[in-house]
């Protein structure tokens, strides 16, 4: 039989490149990736009085309520595709309460990891960020320019992309981030997200990698 599709989190703080490694980690690995901030921004452009809700809270910085986010994830997590390829939930838990949420919901991943960048680089990072509407690509002015004077013309930037409003969100992150790793303990992968994209993705690339080889090992020996 097939072994289990991988179940992945990724978490760090605002701007410490979890979009980017999880376009690369879904290249290789085909797992469904599921974005929190995403889901969210989604609702907003729909105009939904959710929508209008969540976009109070990300302007301050601050945790969307629950009653918001937990079952917009849920639903996406059930999904046949995501049960199917595997998932790779991003942005999400990021808080005590919503790691229990999931658990309770029977969704229990096989890695957390974690990308630790320093405050200085973050800073940096969100206010060069930009955006491609039409591929979804992730661009960087500084680090990852666009290829070429097109997709240039055409990048946009998040409202919550300000060095202000960054400083808020780190703030929450950093209320946050050791109840939910306490929930994750004996599964925590720490990759130092400082270094070049690439040399990132190659951390995560071997934790994967040995995750997959742990999982075949264990189908053998049953
Ligand atoms: P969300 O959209 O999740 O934002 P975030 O956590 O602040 O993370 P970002 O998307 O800003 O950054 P990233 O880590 O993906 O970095 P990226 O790869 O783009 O959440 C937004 C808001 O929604 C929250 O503030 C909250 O209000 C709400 N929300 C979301 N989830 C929620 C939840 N579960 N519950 C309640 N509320 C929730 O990279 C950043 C930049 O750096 C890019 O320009 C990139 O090109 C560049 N870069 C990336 N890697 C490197 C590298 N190695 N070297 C150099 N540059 C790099």
């Amino acid at each position: 039989s097939k072994p289990e599709p991988l179940k992945v989190m990724i978490s760090g703080a605002p701007a410490s490149g979890k979009g980017t490694q999880c376009q690369l980690i879904t290249q290789k690995y085909g797992l469904v990736h599921i974005a929190a901030g995403d889901l969210l921004r989604a609702e907003i452009s729909s105009g939904s009085a959710n929508g209008k809700r969540a976009k109070e809270y990300m302007e301050k910085g601050q945790l969307v309520p629950n009653e918001i986010v937990v079952m917009m994830v849920k639903e996406r997590l059930s999904r046949s595709d995501s049960q199917e390829s595997g998932w790779l939930l991003d942005g999400y838990p990021r808080s005590l309460s919503q790691a229990t949420a999931l658990k309770e919901f029977g969704f229990q991943p096989d890695i957390f990891i974690l990308l630790e960048v320093a405050e200085d680089n973050l800073v940096e990072r969100v206010v060069g960020r930009r955006l491609d509407p039409v591929t979804g690509r992730i661009y960087h002015l500084k680090y990852s320019p666009p290829e070429n004077e097109e997709i240039a013309a055409r990048l946009t930037q998040r409202f919550d992309d300000t060095e202000e409003k960054v400083k808020l969100r780190l703030q929450t992150h950093h209320q946050n981030v050791e109840s939910v790793l306490s929930m994750y303990e004996g599964i925590t992968v720490k990759v130092n997200g400082n270094d070049s994209k690439e040399d990132v993705f190659s951390q995560i690339d071997n934790a994967l990698t040995n995750l997959i080889e742990q999982k075949n090992s264990t189908l053998g020996s049953m």
